[in-house]
């Protein structure tokens, strides 16, 4: 095995509008996060990948967008770009930035002129199929946010062309060579500016399959998710490939995949030694209880759940490919509100469930406000949501029958919008977020779990990610936490999240002389006192998140929620 420059990062993911808002329009901008480099180097963040800041008219948050080679106003201009690239390379870390290109934005050039003239060059770019003979649209899709996958070209009656995210996000014809050459040359581009790679966005979307046709309705109204277009498509492979030769490979970057459709054995062909990307992120866990017919109807995700999505996942990739793991993202629910059960939340939980992710094998990725702590917010009513899918789900579940409360209650689990809300700095109005009125109203909470707060407090969950972080860049233990198989320890065990990060072996790396030491990080993840056997020798304590009781008869005894990091007597 080659070490590769990015295998023992840390990475964090900022959403930019909700960061930190420098002019007081209420929207976070590029300067915020330059304001905050400090804070993130502090932390000891090695990567950093930015939502969306290109222009766009933000049907959704940016991930529309109408030109890549630009910076949307909102956010600042290029010259903050360039200096937040080169400030953060400064501090050691490297910009990553997003790359959408399942789709543009139907304000995009490419897209205005499809319309002008769908027989043209441009209408290549793009889906455009003639509806049904009775008018209605090509397929039964329905698209991921909710509502049908189609929409009537503007312009053309009888025609339409194929969006599988939003209206606002027309899919881009991968099959098009044409196509192909912009999205390299806008990808050279931005990595010429010296980023350190690209998260890449929907990617698993790029190929169709080769005839489009009607799926088995999952939902009342006759539709099927349009989901199913991706387990017929085939020779992604092709696409993905030449993505890397021309793009990624030539800048050694790191790319990271967002891919939600992958089996367990496809692992090794995405992100093995050849794969198409360096990473792709594991949403086993964030996938556990999911329907068809909506959030409405998904399962909770307990901690048990969790462990066993993220066992198996860790075995799918073994040691030579390596995940990217999360708790949350600015797509998911809060991983505290998520993954800790109701009652048992706290700072204790909170720290417990960062280790039990944190330490696994792969590329941890911290989301904007997870390493305070930062919760779920509370939904009052429809109109504080913002978010286009949530408003997609509410909608769904009244349809099916919930009632209004009912269907609040159940998208406000679930909704995008719990991890936008502003980031919490200070206990200052709208959380130290910005001097006017924030975008999307803070969590009421910000007064006690903020920034400033956890600075404070050296027992905060903040200070705790930072001992995670130092823990993970010792150089006695870096080679077993970057390198070393997770292999379960009591996985029968209930509410125990337990791993070794085996010894690596002599010679495997290249550089590599000794074996390195073993380590054993245990979890438990209930408000139940329990003593677990330790395994011979493992008595040497790394970190724990709560004092540590005394260790007897070759027994470790475990608080509520307690997590304790350790390794052998002579390592
Ligand atoms: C990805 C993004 C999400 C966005 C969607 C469409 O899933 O993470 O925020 O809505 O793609 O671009
Ligand atoms: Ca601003």
């Amino acid at each position: 095995m080659k070490r590769k420059w990015w295998h023992d990062k840390t990475a964090y993911q900022i959403y930019p509008k909700s960061f930190l808002d420098t002019n007081g329009d209420g929207i976070g901008d590029l300067r915020g996060i330059i304001e905050k480099l400090p804070y993130l180097e502090d932390l000891g963040i090695d990567l950093l990948w930015l939502s969306p800041v290109y222009c766009s008219p933000m049907a959704d948050e940016g991930y529309d967008i109408s030109d890549y080679y630009s910076i949307d106003p909102r956010f600042g201009t290029m010259e903050d770009m360039d200096e937040l690239i080169a400030e953060a390379k400064k501090r050691g870390i490297a910009v990553l930035m997003d790359l959408v290109v399942n789709h543009c934005s139907d304000e995009h050039e490419w897209f205005k002129r499809a319309c002008a003239d769908p027989e043209g060059r441009y209408g290549e770019y793009f889906y455009i199929r003639d509806g049904r003979e009775d008018g209605t649209a090509p397929t039964n899709w329905r698209n991921y946010f909710g509502g049908p996958a189609w929409d009537p070209l503007p312009g053309h009656p009888g025609k339409y062309y194929l969006h599988v995210f939003h209206k606002k996000q027309p899919d881009l014809n991968w099959e098009n060579p044409e196509l192909r050459e912009e999205i390299y040359r806008n990808i050279n581009w931005w990595m010429e500016k010296g980023l350190g790679g690209f998260r890449i966005d929907a990617i698993c979307n790029i190929k169709k399959p080769a005839a489009f046709h009607d799926y088995e309705p999952d939902r009342e109204d006759g539709t099927a998710s349009v989901r199913h277009i991706l387990e017929e498509a085939e020779g992604i492979d092709v696409f993905l490939n030449e993505l890397k030769r021309r793009c990624f490979e030539p800048y050694d970057a790191f790319t990271v995949g967002e891919v939600f459709n992958e089996r367990a054995e496809e692992i090794p062909m995405f992100i093995g030694q050849d794969g198409f990307f360096c990473s792709i992120f594991d949403f086993t866990a964030n996938h556990y209880g999911r329907s068809d017919l909506g959030w409405y109807a998904w399962k909770p995700c307990l901690p048990g759940n969790y462990r066993d999505c993220t066992f198996a996942a860790q075995k799918a990739a073994g040691t030579e490919c390596f995940l990217s793991n999360i708790i949350e993202n600015h797509d998911e629910p809060r991983g505290a509100s998520r993954y800790i059960p109701d009652g048992e939340r706290d700072d204790t939980s909170k720290k417990a469930l960062a280790a039990a992710s944190f330490l696994l094998h792969g590329i941890p990725f911290l989301y904007q406000g997870q390493e305070i702590g930062m919760e779920n917010k509370r939904f009052g009513s429809y109109e504080e949501i913002s978010d286009v899918s949530t408003k997609g789900e509410y909608q769904a579940a009244v349809e099916a029958g919930c009632s209004k409360e009912e269907a609040l209650r159940a998208v406000s689990a679930f909704s995008r919008d719990n991890a936008r809300t502003p980031m919490q700095w200070d206990g200052s109005p709208h959380a130290g977020f910005t001097s006017g009125t924030p975008w999307l109203m803070e969590n009421e909470n910000y007064k006690r779990i903020n920034v400033e707060a956890n600075l404070q407090d050296p027992e905060s969950v903040l200070h705790f990610y930072r001992k995670l972080i130092r823990l993970k860049k010792d150089p006695a233990l870096k080679d077993t936490l970057v390198y070393g198989e997770t292999v379960p320890y009591l996985p029968s065990e209930e509410n125990l999240m337990a791993y070794f990060r085996k010894s690596v072996p002599a010679g495997w790396l290249d550089d590599l002389h000794e074996d390195t030491p073993e380590i054993l990080a245990a979890v438990n993840m209930c408000g139940k006192k329990r003593r677990i056997p330790l395994p011979e020798k493992m008595r040497k304590i790394l970190l724990s998140n709560l004092p540590v009781q005394e260790i007897r008869d070759g027994a470790l005894v475990l608080l509520p929620w307690q997590a304790v990091v350790l390794t052998k007597e002579d390592a």
